[in-house]
């Protein structure tokens, strides 16, 4: 034992400051930690059933029986995941848009965990290159992209008013503020934190300043099914693909499949050529190998089983259809509560919106007097997950906000 003094001087973490909570999932800390019994969490991006919990879909409690009766090991995957489930995502995202032997996708841990290995690739195999990305987007993106050392740059997303797109001023960023050999991070639907998609034609012309400005498209693609169905919210990646050789997708299953804490997700590189691919995936193989070695199997096999049975795929199917109507549902009876609260509260723009989430337009006073006042916990940006809400509890949740936007 080395006596106190040689122990103080070699207390090597007293000098650690403490990081600051993370804005989504620091606020269900926060959640968890208050007291009261009328609290709402509409913070994190998970889905609730109206009873308020995370149901655990049929067609997942299927094939985890399915595999309990057939799995024969618990040995590691390949570092690049399961072919079965690298096949089926190629298939879900790209289906005959762009041949296999072009992609190189790996299974990753969740969406965040594909991000974090495209921001890495990007780092180590074409620096100096700097990313843009919506103002605003998704809380987690900068620190991502920052932690490879690659620097974030903001285009313009939101309207003055933030209730639309400002599609000129996006254009026009990038029009004149990117490089060519940037990379600019898209959300192919169900845009996080606002809900606000670009139409089809805009994102035809999205396209099309991608690839005259030479910008490599990154797009992230967590929602799948959750905007207007599988294949309608894949148009806008095809849509880029048919204006852009090359392209990074980086895919989650956390939500569709209801497999948030599997950690199920993959990164997909589009090379223009499968030599290109080939080389790309000797390389993403790499950067995984020295990182987290090889992804988890329950999640990967989990999906792998549902998309290699048509039964389960239908079924599956059906349930997201389910989530996806029932979150349009719940969104709808919001701006009709809101309207009923007779305070001339207008949120009939959130119809507009898609996806899991909501941007209220709330200010961050009013969304610390939501959680300070009424227990109720939405993120700093105005951001609210929808797919959170309670058809019973909705209207203690308007006329709350309807008290804070009182003042
Ligand atoms: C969200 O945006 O709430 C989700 O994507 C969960 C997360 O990791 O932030």
């Amino acid at each position: 034992m080395p006596d106190s003094n040689e122990s103080n001087a070699s207390l090597r973490f007293s000098s650690v400051s403490t990081a600051a909570p993370d804005p989504i999932l620091g606020l269900t800390e926060a959640f968890l930690a208050d007291e009261r019994s009328d609290k709402m969490n509409l913070s994190v991006g998970v889905y609730k059933d109206a009873s308020g919990q995370t149901p655990v879909l049929e067609c997942v409690k299927e094939a985890e029986s399915r595999l309990l009766e057939t799995e024969k090991t618990k040995g590691y995957l390949a570092i690049d995941g399961l072919p079965d489930y690298r096949q089926a995502v190629k298939q879900m995202i790209f289906g005959d848009a762009v041949s296999s032997d072009r992609i190189a996708t790996l299974q990753s841990p969740g969406g965040t965990g594909a991000l974090r290995i495209a921001a890495s690739f990007l780092s180590s195999q074409m620096p100096p290159l700097r990313v843009w990305a919506s103002t605003p987007t998704w809380a987690n993106h900068h620190a991502v992209f920052e932690s490879e050392g690659l620097p974030i740059e903001s285009y313009r997303y939101l309207s003055s008013d933030r209730t639309s797109l400002d599609f000129d001023a996006m254009i026009e960023d990038l029009n004149t503020k990117s490089k060519p050999g940037d990379a600019v991070l898209l959300h192919a639907c169900c845009h996080n934190p606002t809900g606000i998609d670009p139409s089809g034609e805009q994102w035809e012309v999205i396209a099309k300043t991608v690839s005259e400005r030479g910008l490599l498209p990154l797009i992230d693609f967590a929602y799948q099914g959750f905007g207007h169905g599988l294949s309608e919210d894949a148009e806008s990646i095809k849509t880029i693909l048919r204006h852009n050789d090359e392209a990074i997708i980086c895919n989650s299953f956390s939500k569709n499949f209801g497999l948030y804490g599997e950690r199920v997700g993959a990164v997909s590189f589009v090379a223009g050529n499968s030599d290109a691919a080939t080389a790309v995936q000797s390389q993403l193989k790499k950067l995984v190998r020295c990182n987290y070695s090889n992804p988890p199997r329950h999640g990967g096999s989990i999906v792998a089983t549902i998309l290699g049975c048509s039964e389960l795929t239908q079924k599956w199917e059906s349930e997201l259809a389910n989530m996806r109507n029932r979150i349009k549902a719940l969104r709808e009876q919001f701006v009709t509560t809101m309207k009923n609260t007779g305070k001339g509260h207008d949120f009939t723009f959130l119809l507009n919106q898609s996806g899991m989430f909501s941007f209220s337009g709330l200010n961050k006073m009013q969304v610390d007097q939501l959680k300070a006042d009424h227990g109720i916990y939405i993120v700093g940006s105005g951001r609210i997950n929808v797919a959170g809400m309670q058809e019973s509890k909705m209207e203690k949740f308007c006329s709350a906000i309807a008290t804070v936007l009182e003042g």
